[in-house]
C-alpha cells in the first residue's frame, strides 16, 4: 500500500543566502535561485501557456525501452522535478501493479509543494528530497539510502536546457551506479548551419526577451537579492559551444545605475553597466550530445524527438 510521502530537506536557508551573496559577487546567479518562492509560481504560470502533452506517447514508448517487470523493485528519481506535472501524466499511464518508488528531487521547497499536490492521485510510493542535486551531501544520501532496487532510473526533464553539459555530466556520473538508466529531455537546435544558429537565436530575442511573463520569471532571483526592475534591463548573448555544438543563449541583466545591496552585515557594490548572468538556455545537437555522453562511459540506448524536444536514454557502463 502507498505510504504517506515524506519530504526530506537538505537545504539550509542560511547557506542558500550565503550562496546567493557569492553568486552576486561573481555576477552570475545559479539557476536554482530562479525557482525559489515566487519564481516557482512564475515558472508554472509561464509553462501553462506552452504545456503540451501531445508527446506523451513518446514518453511511454521510452518507458517500454526500459522493460520494467512486476517482480522488480524500481526507483525513479526525478532530478529537478519541479511541480512533477509531466510525471503526473506519465506515471498514471503505467501499470499500477509495477513496484515503483518515485523520488522527486528539487532545490525549491515551494516546487516540491506543487509536486506533492500534483502527484497525490498517482498510485506509486513517493518521497521528496529538497536538495542541490550537484552537492556532495546529496550524492552521499543517494549512495546510503537508495540501494536495494533492481532498477534505478534517473530522469532529468526540462532542466538540461539550463545547465552546461560539462557541469551536469559529472554529477550524473558520480551519483549513478553501473546499469542505472539516465533519461533526459532537451530542447534541440533546428539545424547545424550558421543560418539555423541565427534563426534559433532570433527566436529567443523575439519570444523570450519580449515576453513580460518570462522576464518576470527571470527577474525573480534578482528581486530576491534586492534589485528592482528599473535598475537595468535584460539582453541576450548567443554563442555555439564548440565541444557539443549546442546553442547557448545567456540572459543577462545590465545595470543602468550604480547599486548597493545590503545583506544583513554585508554590503555589495555593483556599478552602472555591469552585467549579471541570470539564466542560460541551451539548444542541443543530437550527435553532439550522444558523442559527449559516450566519451564519458554512458552507453546510448535510444532517442526520440517531437516538436524539437529530444529525449535521450543512456545506461551507465560498468567501470
Ligand atoms: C526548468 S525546471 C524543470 C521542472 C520540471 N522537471 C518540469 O519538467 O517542468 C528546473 C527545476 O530544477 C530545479 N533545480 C535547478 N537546479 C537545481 C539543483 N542544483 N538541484 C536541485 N534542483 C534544481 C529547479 O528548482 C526547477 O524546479
Amino acid at each position: 500500500m502507498k505510504t504517506k510521502p515524506q519530504v526530506f530537506n537538505m537545504i539550509n536557508d542560511l547557506k542558500l543566502n550565503e550562496q546567493l551573496i557569492e553568486n552576486i559577487k561573481n555576477r552570475s546567479i545559479d539557476q536554482l535561485f530562479i525557482y525559489q518562492q515566487e519564481g516557482a509560481k512564475n515558472y508554472i504560470d509561464n509553462k501553462k501557456d506552452n504545456m503540451n502533452m501531445s508527446n506523451i506517447d513518446d514518453y511511454l514508448s521510452m518507458f517500454k525501452k526500459i522493460g520494467m517487470k512486476k517482480n522488480e523493485k524500481i526507483a525513479i528519481l526525478s532530478l529537478g522535478c519541479g511541480d512533477a506535472e509531466q510525471e503526473k501524466y506519465i506515471l498514471s499511464k503505467l501499470d499500477p501493479e509495477l513496484n515503483i518508488h518515485y523520488y522527486g528531487v528539487d532545490s525549491s521547497l515551494k516546487m516540491l509543494d506543487y509536486a506533492k499536490k500534483n502527484m497525490k492521485d498517482v498510485s506509486f510510493h513517493q518521497d521528496y528530497i529538497c536538495a542541490d542535486f550537484s552537492s556532495q551531501q546529496f550524492r552521499r544520501h543517494i549512495q546510503s539510502s537508495l540501494s536495494g532496487f533492481d532498477k534505478r532510473i534517473f530522469i532529468f526533464w526540462r532542466t538540461l536546457p539550463n545547465i552546461k553539459l560539462t557541469n551536469i555530466v559529472d554529477t550524473f556520473y558520480n551519483i549513478m551506479e553501473e546499469k542505472d538508466i539516465l533519461w533526459m529531455d532537451a530542447k534541440m537546435r533546428s539545424g547545424s548551419t550558421q543560418l539555423s544558429f541565427f534563426q534559433d537565436s532570433e527566436l529567443y530575442q523575439k519570444h523570450h526577451l519580449q515576453n513580460p511573463q518570462f522576464i518576470k520569471f527571470c527577474f525573480s532571483s534578482l528581486r530576491a537579492a534586492g534589485f528592482s526592475s528599473t535598475d537595468g534591463e535584460f539582453k541576450i548573448k548567443s554563442a555555439i559551444d564548440p565541444a557539443q555544438k549546442s546553442l547557448e543563449c545567456t540572459f543577462i541583466f545590465k545595470l543602468n545605475k550604480t547599486k548597493t545591496l545590503t545583506f544583513n552585515t554585508e554590503i555589495l557594490h555593483i556599478d552602472k553597466n555591469e552585467e549579471i548572468t541570470v539564466l542560460k538556455i541551451m539548444n542541443f545537437d543530437k550527435k553532439g550530445v550522444i558523442e559527449f555522453f559516450e566519451k564519458r562511459d554512458f552507453h546510448y540506448i535510444g532517442y526520440c524527438e517531437h516538436n524539437r524536444i529530444g529525449q535521450f536514454m543512456f545506461e551507465k557502463k560498468a567501470s
